[in-house]
């Protein structure tokens, strides 16, 4: 240690040597040193994230559990005040979403009616399976909570959340996959068959409309998910029947390929599946 100072000393101060100089080129050369340093580390840390980040995504995109979209739902929605965050964070356990992503093939383009807080396209652009999304809703802070995770997740896709009523009109284009989930029983009945309609007038050749509803039977699940609307939406809802569901899609050109009853907890969940006859013989991704 001492060698190593005398050393610089004598360099410093050395016989014939200019002191300032030598104190100027030492600072700025350790000055130098220390800035590349902190460039390096940033680099190291810049890349580490990126590493973290692709190992979740990864994993992400082949986990489907209920755990682990809660988890990535915590992530997106960290921006959010503690009641959306706690609400959406729990949907996952009274809503199947684990079984919903499932049946959206790679590269979709969607449209998701009644979109809520965005949790379905959010989940969607997260494991980057969407290529062009677009979410609308009659309410709009859910709109506004939706955007907001939207930025957290700073999606690869091209995501749109709007604020507006199926009733004002659909965006004018196509999508791959046009979703409503839980939506229909918050429909005035006089509009609910031209809601559907509407619908499936925006699904493209070859294209799916992904239906999920609460059934209207067996009737304790209905009336307990009645309570759970007129506590939380504080709405009285109305059930669309299934029969008549899967009459009015067929009748406007579609083929149900996929029927499903999920029950979580007291909540009895239908999931149908309708492609566009026209196309229907290339088959429906039931992965
Ligand atoms: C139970 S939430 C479901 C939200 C979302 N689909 C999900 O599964 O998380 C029902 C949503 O439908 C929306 N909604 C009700 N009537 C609507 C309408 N006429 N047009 C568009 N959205 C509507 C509500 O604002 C609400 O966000």
């Amino acid at each position: 240690m001492k060698k190593y100072c005398q050393k610089n000393r004598c360099k410093i101060y050395g016989p014939g040597s200019d002191k300032k100089d030598n104190l100027r080129d030492a600072f700025s050369g350790a000055e130098e040193y220390h800035n590349n340093a902190i460039q390096k580390l940033d680099r190291l840390h810049y890349q580490r994230r990126k590493l973290i980040g692709e190992i979740y995504r990864m994993r992400l995109m082949t986990v489907t559990t209920i755990a682990e979209l809660r988890d990535s739902i915590k992530i997106m929605y960290s921006s959010a005040g503690f009641i959306q965050r706690a609400l959406n964070s729990s949907r996952p356990y009274i809503c199947p979403f684990h079984t919903l992503l499932k049946h959206v093939p790679q590269n979709s383009t969607v449209l998701d009616i009644g979109c809520g807080s965005g949790l379905f396209l959010n989940l969607l652009a997260y494991r980057n399976i969407v290529n062009t999304a677009t979410g609308i809703d009659a309410a709009k802070q859910p709109i506004i909570t939706a955007r907001a995770a939207l930025k957290v997740i700073e999606p690869k896709a091209d995501i749109i959340f709007e604020h507006r009523k199926v009733e004002e009109g659909l965006p004018d284009m196509k999508f791959s996959v046009v979703s409503m989930i839980d939506v229909i029983h918050h429909i005035d009945p006089n509009y609910q068959r031209s809601a559907l309609e509407s619908a499936v007038s925006r699904v493209s050749d070859n294209g799916i409309f992904l239906f999920k509803d609460i059934g209207s039977r067996p009737l304790w699940r209905a009336w307990a998910n009645r309570f759970h609307d007129l506590l939380l939406a504080r709405q009285w809802i109305y059930y669309v029947k299934e029969t008549d569901v899967q009459d009015w899609i067929e009748k406007a050109g579609f083929q149900l390929v996929h029927q499903e009853t999920i029950n979580m907890w007291w909540y009895g969940h239908n999931l149908m599946i309708f492609q566009n006859k026209a196309t229907s013989k290339s088959g429906h991704n039931n992965a």
